[in-house]
C-alpha cells in the first residue's frame, strides 16, 4: 500500500439530543459517525458509499475540520489533526480541502466566479503573494476546463457540472494534498457525472492528489476508488480493493446494496440476484444491539443480537486466500457473487 497521508482511527460524532427550552436536558445523543477506521495513501481515492444518514457528511466534515470529533483521531501525516488548534491547525487544513455536492448552494450567487475560486487566498494569503492570485485563478479555470475570460462571471451564467467544476478549482486554489469530495456529483445529470469524474481522474494524476470519494451510488464510486468502504448507521461494515467489493462481496449489507445497481444487459439482469432489505434504516439515536445491521439482514440470527461484529478479516476466512479475504464485519460472512462477472453497471464513463 501507498504511504499512508490520513489515517484515521476510532472516529465518532454524537450530537446530544436535548429536551426543554429553559432547562435543556440531555436525553440521548444521535450516533452519527460510531466508530470509523481507515487509512488513505498518498494518490490514491478511497470511496465511501451508503444509504442516506449512515454519516458520510459527517465524517467528510470531520476530515476537513468543520465538525470536532466526539472521539477517535485523525492522523495527517503522523499527526493527529484533532488535537490542533491555531496557526498549527490552519497550516494543515490547507492540505484538506472540500468539494460539496451541490453546486447550487455552495457557490456565493453575488460573488464573481474570480472571486470564489480566488477566496482561499484570503484566508490564506501565504499561499499566493497578491499580485499574483489573478494569474492563478485564471490559471485554475484553465485546469478545470472553463474558459479562464469567464473569470468576472456570476455562478448563476453556468451549467451544473461547470459550476461544480469551479468548486473543484476552489478546492485546488491552496494546492492540497487530500480532497475531501462529498457527493460530488450527485446533483448533476447521468452524462456530466462522467465529465467531472473523468476531470477528478485527470487531476489526480497531475497534481498528485488523493482522495475521499464519497457518495450514494456504487456504481460512480468504482470508477473512481482504489479501494471502497461500504457504511451503514455510523459504521464500515465491509472495505476492500473495488474488486473485492464489487465482485467477492462478504457482507450482506454491501451484497443487497450491489443487488440493487442498475444492470444496463437484459440478460444478465434476469440472472441477477435480487436482494430486497426489509424495513427502515433504525435511527441513529437508537442503534440496535450486536450487529447494527441485524434488524434488516435477511441472514440474521439469534447470535448477531448478542455480539458486535468487528471490522477485520472474518474467522471462516482466515486461512483462505483471493479476493472473498478482506474485512468484513459480518458474524456470518460469505461470498456471494451478486452481479454476474463483468457485467454490472460501471457508472458513468
Ligand atoms: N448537526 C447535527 N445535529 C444532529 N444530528 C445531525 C447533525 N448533523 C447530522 N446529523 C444526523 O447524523 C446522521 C448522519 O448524517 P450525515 O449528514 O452525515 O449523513 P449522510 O450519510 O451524509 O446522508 P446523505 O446521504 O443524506 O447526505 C443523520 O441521522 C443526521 O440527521
Ligand atoms: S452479523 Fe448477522 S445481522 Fe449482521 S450482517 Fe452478519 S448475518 Fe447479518
Ligand atoms: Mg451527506
Amino acid at each position: 500500500m501507498a504511504e499512508p497521508v490520513l489515517e484515521v482511527e476510532g472516529l465518532v460524532k454524537h450530537y446530544p439530543l436535548t429536551r426543554g427550552v429553559l432547562f435543556r436536558k440531555q436525553i440521548g445523543s444521535v450516533k452519527a459517525v460510531d466508530g470509523v477506521d481507515f487509512t488513505l495513501g498518498r494518490g490514491e481515492t478511497l470511496g465511501i458509499v451508503g444509504e442516506s444518514g449512515c454519516g458520510k457528511s459527517t465524517v467528510a466534515k470531520l476530515l476537513c475540520h468543520l465538525e470536532r470529533p466526539t472521539a477517535g483521531a485523525i492522523r495527517y501525516r503522523g499527526e493527529d489533526i484533532t488535537k490542533l488548534s491555531g496557526k498549527a491547525l490552519k497550516a494543515v487544513r490547507r492540505n484538506i480541502q472540500m468539494v460539496f455536492q451541490d453546486p447550487y448552494t455552495s457557490l456565493n450567487p453575488r460573488m464573481t466566479v474570480g472571486d470564489i475560486v480566488g477566496e482561499p487566498y484570503e484566508i490564506h494569503p501565504e499561499a499566493a503573494p497578491k499580485g499574483d492570485r489573478r494569474r492563478r485563478v485564471r490559471e485554475l479555470l484553465d485546469v478545470v476546463g472553463l474558459d479562464p475570460e469567464y473569470v468576472n462571471r456570476y455562478p448563476h451564467q453556468f451549467s451544473g457540472g461547470q459550476r461544480q467544476r469551479i468548486g473543484i478549482a476552489r478546492g485546488l486554489a491552496l494546492r492540497p494534498e487530500i480532497i475531501v469530495a462529498d457527493e460530488p456529483v450527485s446533483a448533476l445529470d447521468v452524462s456530466v457525472q462522467a465529465q467531472v469524474i473523468n476531470l477528478m481522474d485527470r487531476l489526480q494524476a497531475e497534481f498528485e492528489l488523493s482522495y475521499v470519494f464519497i457518495a450514494h451510488d456504487l456504481s460512480i464510486v468504482r470508477h473512481i476508488s482504489d479501494r471502497v468502504a461500504v457504511m451503514y448507521l455510523g459504521r464500515i461494515v465491509e472495505t476492500g480493493t473495488d474488486t473485492e467489493i464489487y465482485d467477492h462481496p462478504t457482507h450482506p449489507y454491501t451484497q443487497a446494496l450491489l443487488s440493487a445497481v442498475p444492470v444496463p444487459d437484459p440478460d444478465a439482469r434476469e440472472r441477477r440476484e435480487r436482494i430486497i432489505l426489509s424495513g427502515d434504516v433504525p435511527s441513529p439515536a437508537d442503534i440496535p444491539s450486536g450487529c447494527r445491521f441485524r434488524t434488516r439482514c435477511f441472514k440474521a440470527r439469534e447470535r448477531c443480537a448478542l455480539e458486535v461484529p468487528a471490522l477485520a478479516v472474518p474467522a471462516e476466512f482466515r486461512y483462505a486466500t483471493g479476493p472473498a479475504v478482506h474485512d468484513s464485519a459480518c458474524l456470518f460472512a460469505e461470498e456471494l457473487r451478486v452481479v454476474p462477472a463483468e457485467e454490472h453497471g460501471n457508472g458513468p464513463g
